[in-house]
């Protein structure tokens, strides 16, 4: 097994409590105009779980992801190491989190793994996997 698919590893009873509660999250998104709702999940090594849904705004590009809510929001709390999260989008369609949300996760743990929902169930790929050679101002951080 690569190094990279064993840093993606995560329990399976952890992943799919967490994916729950992305869908839990995801079931309060505000996403009237796209009908896409997505919902998010963070886990932190304290145990604790930060979720969040996609917000939208009349003004289109005022919109935000389901992943950057629930970030901004663990940062608020004082989290700001999360462990693992798990992406929810609609039944059947893989949700992969987008590049800016990619990014803006990496910046507190570029190589944490991702639990996506796809057709069969969910996936786990790294953070470092879905952004190779991402940016950043700490040397070796997403590396
Ligand atoms: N969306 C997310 O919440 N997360 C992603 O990673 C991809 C897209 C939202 C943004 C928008 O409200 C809707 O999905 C359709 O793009």
């Amino acid at each position: 097994m690569s190094e990279k698919k064993e840093r993606a590893a995560l329990p399976a009873e952890t992943a799919e409590m967490l994916m729950a509660e992305a869908e839990k999250a995801r079931a309060r998104a505000y996403a009237p105009y796209s009908g896409f709702s997505v919902g998010a999940a963070l886990l932190f090594e304290d145990g604790s779980v930060v979720s969040g849904c996609n917000v939208e705004n009349a003004s289109y590009s005022l919109s935000i992801c389901a992943e950057r809510n629930a970030m901004t929001t663990a940062v608020a709390m004082g989290l700001t190491r999360p462990t693992a999260a798990a992406v929810a989008g609609p039944d059947g369609v893989f949700c992969p989190p987008c590049g800016s949300c990619r990014q803006f996760l990496a910046e507190f743990n570029g190589a944490m793994p991702v639990v996506i929902k796809d057709a069969r169930g969910f996936r786990i790929i790294a953070l470092d996997e879905l952004l190779p050679s991402g940016f950043s101002l700490k040397d070796g951080e997403t590396e």
